[in-house]
C-alpha cells in the first residue's frame, strides 16, 4: 500500500481530498470501509482518545491490518485529538499511520513547544508517521449543541500558521478557517450549514505549503467544500454526521423490529445508513462537482 505522505501529494496534485471518518464501533468501521471500496477510493479511519478508550488502540489497529487485507483498500489510521504525548506515543507504538497532536487549548508557546517535542519522540518510535499539530479554536465535541455555533473567534491567520509549521516541524496542519466541530440542531435538520473561510485557507497553503485538514466537516456546505479542496485543503474530517446516522437508524431498526435481540439482524440497516453519509462525502471529496468548481475558480481570476 502507497504511503499516506506520497498519497497526499498526489491528491494534491489531482486536487482531491482524502476524507476522514471517526469510528467508535464496529458498525461504524464497516460502513466506512465499504463505502471506499465501493468507489475504489482511499479513506482516512480516525478515532480520538475517547473513541480509542472505548474501543481499545490495539483492538482497532488489528481490525483495521484486518480489514486493509482482507478489502483491499487504502485503509489508514489516524489517532485523532491526541492531548498528550504518552497517548500519542501509545498509538505510535501500535502502528497508527499518522497522529493530530492537539494542544490547541494551551498558550501557543506552550503548544509550539511541546508539538516541536512530540514530531521529534513520535518519529524515534514510527518513522514514517505523520504528524498533523493545530492552532485556533475549533471547538470540540462532535456532537448536537444546543448554542449557534460561533465560528468567528480563534481564527488562524496566515502568519502565525507559517510560523507554527516552521517552529514544531509538523507534516500537516490543522487551521480554524470558519470550521467548528459538532452540529447544531438547526444543521440536523438540515435548515442550516457550515460556510468555510475560503480566502483564508488559500493564503494558509501559501504560507505554509504543507498539507492541510479540515476538522469539523459535518454540516458543511457542499459547494464549500469543493471550494477549499480546490483552494489547498487535502484531508476533510466528519464525524457527527455518521454518529446523527447510527443513532436514527439504530432507533429505526430497532422499532422496525420489536422484540429482536440478535445483534446481526438489528445492525445491518444502520451499517447501511451511514454507508450513506460515506459515500455521499466521499464522492465529493473525490472529485464530484471539483472539475466545475476549478474552471469557476479559473475564470474568477481572469
Ligand atoms: O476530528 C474529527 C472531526 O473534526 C469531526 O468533526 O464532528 O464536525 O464532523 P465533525
Ligand atoms: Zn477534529
Amino acid at each position: 500500500m502507497q504511503g499516506l505522505r506520497d498519497l497526499l501529494q498526489q491528491t494534491q496534485q489531482r486536487g482531491v481530498a482524502i476524507g476522514h471518518f471517526n469510528i467508535s464501533d464496529l458498525v461504524l468501521l464497516k460502513a466506512v470501509v465499504a463505502a471506499a471500496r465501493e468507489l475504489d477510493v482511499p479513506v482516512i479511519v480516525g478515532a480520538s482518545q475517547g473513541e480509542r478508550d472505548f474501543m481499545g488502540v490495539h483492538e482497532i489497529a488489528a481490525l483495521v491490518k484486518s480489514l486493509r487485507e482482507e478489502s483491499g483498500v487504502s485503509i489508514f489510521l489516524n489517532a485523532d485529538h491526541t492531548h498528550s504525548l504518552a497517548k500519542a506515543e501509545e498509538a505510535a507504538k501500535a502502528g497508527f499511520d499518522a497522529v493530530v497532536f492537539d494542544l490547541s487549548a494551551l498558550p501557543i508557546e506552550e503548544n509550539v513547544r511541546q508539538t516541536k517535542e512530540a514530531v521529534v519522540a513520535l518519529k524515534a518510535i514510527h518513522p514514517s508517521i505523520l504528524i498533523e499539530g493545530e492552532i485556533g479554536d475549533i471547538g470540540t465535541g462532535s456532537e448536537i449543541h444546543e448554542t449557534t455555533i460561533d465560528v468567528s473567534k480563534g481564527l488562524t491567520t496566515p502568519e502565525e500558521a507559517k510560523q507554527f509549521v516552521a517552529a514544531t516541524g509538523i507534516d500537516i496542519l490543522a487551521p480554524a478557517v470558519g470550521n467548528m466541530h459538532g452540529m447544531s440542531a438547526s444543521m440536523v435538520r438540515g435548515e442550516a450549514r457550515k460556510h468555510l473561510d475560503i480566502e483564508r485557507i488559500a493564503e494558509i497553503k501559501k504560507a505554509t505549503r504543507v498539507p492541510l485538514t479540515l476538522h469539523g466537516g459535518s454540516g458543511t456546505e457542499g459547494d464549500d467544500f469543493r471550494k477549499a479542496i480546490a483552494a489547498g485543503i487535502n484531508i476533510v474530517h466528519i464525524n457527527t454526521e455518521l454518529r446523527v446516522a447510527w443513532r436514527e437508524s439504530l432507533e429505526a431498526s430497532l422499532a422496525k423490529q420489536p422484540g429482536e435481540v440478535v445483534p446481526y439482524k438489528i445492525l445491518p440497516p444502520v451499517i447501511e445508513a451511514v454507508k450513506e453519509v460515506v459515500l455521499s462525502r466521499l464522492r465529493l471529496f473525490n472529485g464530484e462537482g471539483l472539475a466545475a468548481q476549478r474552471v469557476e475558480l479559473e475564470s474568477a481570476a481572469k
